[in-house]
């Protein structure tokens, strides 16, 4: 691996050559991240750019029903929602209560309360009884999922993604570069192990057809991985 330092500055001015153009924030994307910052959270939101993309794909997918696994402040989950349809709907879930605290508020301030609800819980331990709910038909399957908690069971977060999904839907996973750390295989942090672990097993599933985007920009260096299941599954 190179020692390069990555150039912060140039990523952050082209960042904010992509941002002024195509994912400016508005009024409530700012307060949002005003309010999270007040609160003490600590800002490792995905950037608007990010953001943008996340938008993008949840409307590429023609998502109406949309997971998000790590709320933090609402942030990423404003801009999830406002792809959605007026009957689409998002759950989004979230171990710290003052970080789901901040979330409703930032999402109710955004017009989205009805539309987003925030589970507050151990994602291991909400995920099972969503899945019962998808089981029994009280919760349609969902189209979108994107993983970004903690990163040591981002393959079981996937996992209950793929028993969550409909055929065709788009499962997003953060953070799985980590600034090249996942090259390094004497890694001894647990987020850049959980995420190794994560990048092998991803690459021998057969239901889903994936690869990892690089992105650089004011958050630094790391990955998006972009998975889609299968129409049909193996
Ligand atoms: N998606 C957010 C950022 C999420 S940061 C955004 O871009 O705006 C990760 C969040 O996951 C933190 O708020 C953290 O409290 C939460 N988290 C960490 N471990 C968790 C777990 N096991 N279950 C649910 N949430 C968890
Ligand atoms: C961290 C977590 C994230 O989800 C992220 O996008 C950036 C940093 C972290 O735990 O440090
Ligand atoms: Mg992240």
């Amino acid at each position: 691996m190179s020692n390069e330092p990555v150039n912060l500055s140039l990523l952050e001015a082209v960042d904010t050559y992509i941002e002024q153009r195509y994912a400016s924030e508005d009024e409530v994307l700012t307060q949002a991240l005003a309010a999270a910052q007040a609160a003490g959270l600590p800002e490792i939101n995905v950037s608007a750019v990010q953001g943008k993309l996340l938008h993008l794909l949840a409307l590429l997918v023609g998502a109406r029903h949309i997971l998000e696994i790590g709320t933090l402040g609402g942030y990423s989950a404003i801009w999830l929602a406002r792809a959605l349809p007026a009957d689409g709907r998002m759950l989004s879930l979230e171990y710290n209560t003052h970080h789901a605290a901040v979330a409703r508020e930032n999402i109710a301030r955004a017009g989205l309360a009805e539309q987003v609800d925030v589970h507050e819980g151990a994602a291991l331990d909400l995920l099972p009884t969503i899945a019962e709910a998808v089981a029994t038909g009280q919760q349609p399957p969902f189209d979108m999922v994107f993983i970004d908690a903690d990163k040591p069971p981002y393959v079981e977060y996937f996992q209950w993604a793929l028993r969550l999904t409909r055929p065709g839907a788009l499962i997003v996973a953060d953070n799985t570069l980590r600034q090249g750390r996942i090259l390094d295989a004497q890694a001894s942090d647990p987020g850049v192990a959980g995420i190794q672990r994560f990048n092998d097993w991803l690459a021998t599933e057969a239901s889903i057809t994936a690869s990892i985007v690089p992105l650089a920009g004011r958050k630094g260096f790391d990955g998006l991985t972009i998975a889609r299941v299968h129409n049909e599954r193996t």
